[in-house]
This record gives C-alpha cells, structure tokens and sequence, in this order.
C-alpha cells in the first residue's frame, strides 16, 4: 500500500478547499494499492467530505488532531466519537503540536485510544526511530522536525533506516510514511526504498498544481 497524505496545516477557507479538492480529484490514479488523504483544517471537513462524496473521488478525509477526551464537558476540544462521521484517519503527535501545544506522549497515547475505539486510524508522526508509538498503532510518519517547512527533506538512505528501525521495534506490519519538505522532484527517492509505504505532505500539498504532480509521480 502507498499512502499519499496531504497535510493542509492551518491553511484553507472552505472555497479555497473545495476548489483544491475539484482540481485535484479528477487526477487521483485508480491505483488499487495507493490511498490518498486529505486532511483539512476542522472547519473544512464537512463540505470536503460532502464534494469528495458527491464528485465520487477516490479520496479519504483525515483531520490533524483529535481529541484525548471522550464527548462531554472540553471546551473547544473534537471528539472522535463526533468526527467519526467526516475522517477516516488521525493525524496524531505532529511536531507542531508537541511544540506548539505542549503535547505529551501520554496525551498522544490517549488520543490513538480514542481513535481506535471509533474507527478512526491514527498516523502517529515520529521524530526519530526512538520515539515512543502507542499500542495498536499500524501507521507512524517519520518526520524529523530539521526538515519540516525548511525545503531540507532528509536523506531517502537516512529515512529508510528509521523505517527499518521502527519496524523493528513496532513489528514489520507497521507501515512507515516519511514528511518533511517533500516534493514533486523528491518523492520518487523516498517512494523507491524497501520500507517506506508513502509520505506525508505539508507545503506541497496546499498548490493543486504541485500535488497533481506528486500523484503523477507515484503513478509512474
Ligand atoms: P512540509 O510539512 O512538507 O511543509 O515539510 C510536512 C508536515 O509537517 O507534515
């Protein structure tokens, strides 16, 4: 399985998603063995979710957080019992996030519980081959914080001895996806290596044009 993951960060009103999602749909390769997500900002995910529906893409929806709580009483917080009907996926532990947020590995671990028990799948992002990943986890992201949003990805050779690394310590079912300024001219290098099974996309994911590309690109 390829896994193709665009991650929209804080960025897209819902017309400018809607316009992504109508420039980049028709494109989508009718590959078997490639899945390609979008993960739009909370307030996006509804009229995406509804074009993706309607227009009959081949696209799955993924939100970039969720959260440790179940429903109830947290303010501003999203449950996944409540975004189990708009995301298939989590992302979870993004670097952002633990920076930003002051996101713990014990609050990572809550929130893939959370998703679990709701069908939601979590992609736990890593930062290196030590960083702990939860129980029952089968999808991580390695994304070493120097090469986010900098244009300097890692070496494909360094990702995929994390990858090894990871496996080793998770189990070979677990696939590993690699981030960290990827691109249209990049990504065949990481796609190429024995243990990595896709990429999570940050800035190159917002420009249809560049996306499209990228999707050119593991299609062959
Ligand atoms: P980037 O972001 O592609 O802009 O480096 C990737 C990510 O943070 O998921």
């Amino acid at each position: 399985m390829i896994w193709i993951i665009a991650n929209w960060k804080s960025h897209k009103s819902v017309a400018e998603a809607l316009d992504w999602i109508g420039l980049v749909g028709p494109h989508i390769p009718t590959n078997e063995n490639l899945k390609v997500v979008v993960c739009p900002p909370f307030t996006d995910l509804a009229e995406v979710k509804t074009k993706i529906l309607t227009s009959g893409f081949k696209m799955m929806v993924g939100s970039q957080d969720l959260s440790p709580f179940p429903e109830g009483a947290y303010t501003g917080e999203e449950a996944a019992s409540i975004l189990k009907d708009v995301v298939e996926l989590a992302i979870l532990g993004h670097s952002e996030r633990r920076k930003n947020f002051n996101e713990t590995d014990e609050m990572i671990a809550a929130k893939v519980s959370e998703a679990r028990e709701y069908n939601i799948l979590p992609l736990v992002c890593v930062q290196s081959g030590d960083t702990p990943v939860p129980e029952g986890v089968r999808l991580v992201a390695y994304e070493p914080v120097f090469a986010i949003g900098t244009g300097n990805a890692d070496d494909p050779a360094e990702a995929e001895d994390v990858a090894k690394k990871l496996k080793g310590r998770c189990g070979q079912e677990l696939e590993v996806l690699y981030g960290g300024s990827v691109n249209s001219e990049n990504a065949q290098a990481f796609l190429k290596q024995e243990n990595l099974s896709g990429l999570l996309i940050g800035t190159a994911s917002l420009e249809a044009d560049e996306f499209i590309k990228i999707l050119e690109v593991v299609s062959g």
